[in-house]
């Protein structure tokens, strides 16, 4: 029954390419990772999970699934429904919060220019579509969506590696009413990367905004900028002009100002904000040169500027800039002292108060914006952490040291929450579980943070910045010396002569040393401080609220202590919540699509620990919750459980899953959590569960459904109708009758399926009377699909182990473009003729109106003409060439209609010639009439009664076909039986149906009715029934059986589709899945996919 789905899901959207959770990978390697990964990228396919984990292959172009389209498609959706998408995890995230009321955070992780950015921009968008909410909701949405290009304009930076890399890390929780709706937010922001606001590596630019001012487009700032950048002497290297070009300038700035109004500046501080920035910009122009080992300013044309921008008097930024108040400790007292600095010493003032000033401001932002989105009472939320990758330079500072030390934490996070904890827990609650081993990285992240013991490099760099001289000289390399004496010998660590190698889990980085102990101190000279503090902007004093005399005391923090402690919050807030994980692979450094450089993705995979997540998650048990929770989650499914279980919740637990049949080899009971197998039976759970809550939905919108499809219905109907009308009288039933379409069932029927193409929409089955050069009848099995018209026969086999046994042979197969024309009587029987150009077909089918309409759709559709259909009493068709004696020669037959009596047509057949005589029916110019009276039918709880029209009757049908009509109506009841199980249902359910659940029965069963008679098929295609857990996968997981059945081939069989395998006559097939459909899954040579069952024999 899950083919159904299967079929819907491959031939109405995508060919399957891989597989789209490598749990199911048959080998588990990187190298066939890799493959899989590259496979579905070069399809475009970029998403691909591991159970929940979510990987995302960056494909630097634009894909086009990521619509409306799709927010609708996911939304409500099972992660198994839909191909894996960012999406799926979104919308899980959401549903897991509203209905476990837990928070959520999602985790993306990635090199610098993997596509974490986008990917976080995608869940927030996703996110804010499908949540509601009145004016003030939307507004908070706004302010989210708006606070991306704000904060991106300020905080990120084109570097070697991405033009929009995020020089910050960032942590945004989306905050949630009760009722789901998004109505705060806050973030926290990271190590912004300050060094980039004075400097910039080769081939890199600053932050972006330093381009949007330079545009000089900023209102009373336009002068002003314009001699900046007429002045040419800059120190940071702006490549306006460029800019410029690409861009254009009045989009990028007013989209800036537009979305500091959307996070609340008024224009006044919009204003101080970009000034604060061209001030920036200035300083940068400020020079010094040596006199006598002192530094003066070399232009004081170029203090103006910046001291009009920062309101500060020129006199005191130059003092500042160029001394600094030493308070030095005689005795017992201390006394302060003014000092001159070198050129050296000055550069590094000017730059420090630039720093201090940019990442201030920086820091304001996120507070506006924060102050914007605040809720007082906080209940839910999603968070989404995009912080800046695992990144290598060429020269790697601090700062690197920084980040790579975060995503070392973050790597631990992900191990500790997927792959430790998995295993510890199993061992906890007592599950049987065998260990596999992984790299656990916490052995690199001791080496940098851990306080003794030893201590990590963070705890030596400190060390060695409390002792340093004010000056600091010598202290970088104090700090080499120190790090090889306490921890030269650790495994991940090795020295250099400019500094440090670290073994990070994603590779060597080699730090340079130089500057480490100056950015670690981090301190922000008193002098710069009461410089600021004497703005004339309030605004800008405001930046600088440290309190100077109280500061004095104590040790100060460090920027490597507080980049731990911010680290480690960071990990207890996310291990808070039920974490999600994105990882983002870059396939690349060209930056261009399909461009696949093998060897970087399989280094990452490594790194990532991709095959131990696989290995792992297929090891063990895919879900688990406290037996409390379980309770309380499904306790909808039975009367014992519902409000309340009481009594032992271990026994209400078991209580559940017998009731609802889970095989017991599906689960495992630990000391106070269930473990559930498979993904699938969970999904089952989660199914019933839906379908008791949303009753009361569903019920108002099937109401809504019928009433879309009966008018659909009677459209068809009018529409078949008037293919006959005034050329043929009708009987008394045709003309009122439901269409079903599908009159065998086809989807039960492998060995009727088998010969129609996997991939044909099978639109009309039913049996038929053939009748042959002799007029002889036989009954064959008619069927139309989109492509083809089929006449299926049965044969005695004449040799082999099934000699004697009767069996489905495939009689005609006609192209629809192939027909010629189909002519009929203008009587009321049922008598066809199919006209073709080698030979025609004679049949009788009582559904011939209904077949008429849907061929001559389907033929126009094919061949945009009109099929032909003539009309006569004296009908003529050409027979084939048979053979030789007297019958065998090709020719033509006539039948001749005449007048008779009753509506059953009585035939007597002569050697060229049958007459067929028949009574007369209604009037050629009848139509269909039971418009009105159909509504309370269908609204009406009785099923359709389609079974009993389904079965044939008529005249030399019933004479000669009473075991086949026998045969057609248990099919036809078999049908209605399996609508039922086209139902998400639970295992040997069938047991225990209770009457609610008989009810979505016959809705479904009405819903065959009116979409164009593809029975089965339609009725997947119907949202509201959602298909079989499992089933909407391209390829299903193996069984969780160790030992799964076998086929053996009979023939060779070449696979006609990439999902298909081939075989030899004789190979032995491991069969996943027997698929009704008639194309089973199986497994062989290491591949997995699809083959006809005719082909082989199952062992
Ligand atoms: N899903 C995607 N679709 C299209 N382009 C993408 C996608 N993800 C990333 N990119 C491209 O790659 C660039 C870098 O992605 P980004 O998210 O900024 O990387 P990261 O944040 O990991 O450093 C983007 O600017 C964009 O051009
Ligand atoms: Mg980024």
């Amino acid at each position: 029954m899950g083919s159904k789905e299967r079929y819907h899901w491959q031939t109405q959207n995508v060919k399957v390419s891989g597989v789209d959770d490598m749990v199911l990978l048959s080998k588990i390697n990187e190298e066939a990772i890799t493959d899989n990964l590259k496979k579905r990228y070069m399809d475009d396919y970029i998403f691909t999970y591991i159970g929940p984990v979510l990987i995302s292959v960056n494909p630097f172009k634009q894909l086009p699934y990521f619509t409306d389209r799709e927010v609708e498609l996911y939304q409500g959706a099972a992660q198994y429904e839909n191909p894996p998408h960012i999406y799926a995890l979104a919308d899980n995230m959401y549903r897991n919060m509203m209905i476990d009321t837990e928070n959520q955070c999602v985790i993306i992780s990635g090199e610098s220019g993997a596509g974490k950015t986008v990917a976080a921009k995608y869940i927030m968008s996703y996110i804010s579509k499908v949540s509601g909410g009145g004016p003030k909701v939307q507004q908070v949405k706004d302010i989210i969506l708006q606070s991306n290009p704000l904060l991106e304009a300020f905080g990120n930076a084109k570097t070697v590696r991405n033009n929009n890399s995020s020089r910050f890390g960032k942590y945004f929780e989306i905050q949630f009413s009760r009722g789901g709706e998004p109505d705060g937010g806050k973030i926290s922001n990271f190590l912004l990367e300050k060094s980039r606001v004075v400097s910039q590596n080769q081939g890199e630019r600053n932050f972006h905004i330093y381009y949007q001012v330079g545009h000089g487009f900023l209102g009373k700032l336009e002068k002003i900028t314009a001699v900046f950048i007429f002045s040419g002497n800059m120190r940071i290297s702006l490549q306006f002009r460029q800019v410029t070009q690409k861009q254009g300038r009045n989009t990028a700035v007013n989209f800036l100002q537009n979305a500091m109004s959307v996070v609340g500046l008024a224009e006044e501080e919009k204003t101080t904000v970009l000034q604060i920035v061209a001030g920036i910009l200035h300083l940068g122009n400020i020079a010094f040169r040596e006199e006598g080992n002192y530094a003066l300013v070399a232009s004081e044309d170029f203090l103006a500027f910046p001291s009009y921008l920062l309101g500060i008097s020129q006199d005191g930024l130059k003092n500042k800039l160029t001394s600094r108040i030493m308070d030095s400790k005689w005795g017992g007292k201390s006394e302060s002292i003014s000092v001159t600095l070198n050129t050296e010493q000055a550069c590094f003032s000017r730059d420090a108060l630039s720093k201090a000033l940019y990442s201030r401001l920086f820091d304001y932002l996120v507070d506006c914006i924060n102050k914007a989105m605040q809720k007082d009472h906080e209940e839910f939320n999603i968070g989404v952490l995009d912080i800046y990758g695992f990144e290598i330079f060429q020269k790697n500072g601090f700062e690197q040291f920084c980040i790579n030390f975060v995503n070392e934490k973050l790597q631990q996070i992900f191990i500790q929450l997927t792959l430790k904890a998995e295993q510890e827990e199993y061992v906890q609650e007592g599950i049987k579980w065998t260990p596999i081993e992984y790299f656990n990285n916490k052995v690199v992240c001791d080496l940098i943070e851990s306080k003794v013991n030893p201590p990590g490099i963070m705890s030596i760099l400190d060390d060695v910045c409390a002792t340093m001289h004010a000056k600091g000289e010598g202290a970088d390399q104090t700090l080499i010396q120190k790090l090889q004496m306490q921890i030269g010998s650790h495994e991940h660590f090795n020295s250099w002569n400019k500094g440090f190698v670290i073994h990070h889990y994603a590779g060597k980085v080699s730090y340079d040393v130089n500057g480490f102990c100056e950015r670690n101190r981090d301190v922000l000279f008193t002098d710069i401080i009461e410089l600021m503090q004497g703005s004339e902007y309030p605004f800008i004093k405001d930046l600088f609220p440290e309190n100077l005399e109280a500061e004095k005391r104590g040790r100060p923090t460090t920027a490597g202590s507080k980049i731990k402690k911010q680290a480690n919050n960071l990990v207890q807030t996310l291990m808070k919540c039920t974490p999600h994980y994105i990882r983002c692979i870059k396939p690349n450094e060209t930056k261009r699509p399909r461009d696949w450089e093998e060897n970087r993705v399989r280094h990452q995979v490594e790194y990532l620990g991709l095959r131990e997540n696989i290995r792992v998650r297929r090891a063990g048990y895919a879900f688990r919750r406290v037996f409390s929770k379980f309770l309380q989650r499904y306790a909808i499914l039975t009367k014992e459980t519902w409000p309340q279980w009481r009594g032992d919740e271990k026994q209400g637990v078991l209580h559940l899953l017998r009731s609802v049949n889970m095989d017991q080899d599906q689960y495992q009971l630990g000391k106070s959590k269930i473990f559930i197998k498979a993904p699938e039976s969970l999904f089952l759970l989660e199914e019933m569960r839906e379908r008791k809550y949303n009753g009361f939905a569903r019920v108002i919108q099937k109401a809504w459904r019928k009433h879309v499809a009966v008018r659909k219905y009677v459209r068809m109907r009018k529409e078949a109708s008037d293919i006959l009308l005034n050329k043929k009288e009708r009987r008394r039933n045709s003309l009122n009758r439901n269409f079903v379409g599908d009159y065998i069932g086809t989807d039960n029927h492998p060995e009727i399926r088998q010969f129609v193409g996997r991939r044909e929409r099978i639109e009309f089955a039913a049996v038929v009377v053939k009748y042959d050069r002799r007029f002889k009848t036989v009954k064959r099995d008619l069927i139309l699909t989109n492509k083809f018209l089929y006449l299926i026969g049965r044969e005695k086999v004449k040799q082999g182990p099934e000699k004697g046994q009767i069996q489905e042979v495939l009689k005609r197969q006609i192209e629809l473009d192939k027909v010629q024309s189909i002519s009929l009587s203008t009587f009321q029987d049922d008598f066809f003729i199919i006209h073709e150009e080698q030979y025609d077909s004679v049949l009788q089918c009582i559904f011939k109106t209904e077949f008429l309409s849907l061929l001559y759709k389907r033929y126009e559709e094919r061949t945009r003409r009109k099929l032909a259909i003539k009309f006569n009493n004296m009908l003529e068709f050409k027979v084939k060439k048979s053979g030789w004696g007297p019958f065998g020669a090709a020719g033509s037959r006539q039948i001749q209609f005449q007048t008779g009596q009753g509506d059953e047509a009585v035939v007597k057949p002569s050697s060229k010639v049958l007459l067929v005589s028949i009574g007369p029916g209604l009037p050629k110019n009848s139509r269909p009439t039971r418009q009105d009276k159909r509504k309370s039918q269908y609204f009406g709880k009785q099923p359709v009664n389609s079974e009993r029209q389904g079965t044939p009757r008529g005249g030399a049908q019933v004479k000669n076909g009473a075991r086949r009509r026998s045969q057609a109506s248990s099919r036809a009841s078999l049908l209605l039986r399996q609508n039922s199980m086209d139902q998400p249902t639970l295992p040997r359910q069938g047991q225990r149906r209770s009457r609610n659940q008989q009810q979505p029965q016959a809705d479904m069963e009405f819903m065959n009715v009116p979409d164009q008679g593809v029975a089965g098929m339609q009725r997947r295609r119907s949202k509201e029934c959602k298909p079989v857990p499992g089933s909407g996968r391209p390829k299903p997981a193996p069984r969780p059986k160790p030992r799964s059945p076998q086929c053996r081939a009979l023939y060779a069989y070449d696979a006609q589709d990439t999902d298909e395998i081939s075989f030899n006559a004789n190979d032995i097939i491991d069969i996943i899945n027997e698929d009704p459909s008639g194309w089973w899954i199986g497994r062989l040579r290491g591949k997995e996919g699809m083959f006809p069952v005719k082909k082989v024999s199952r062992l």
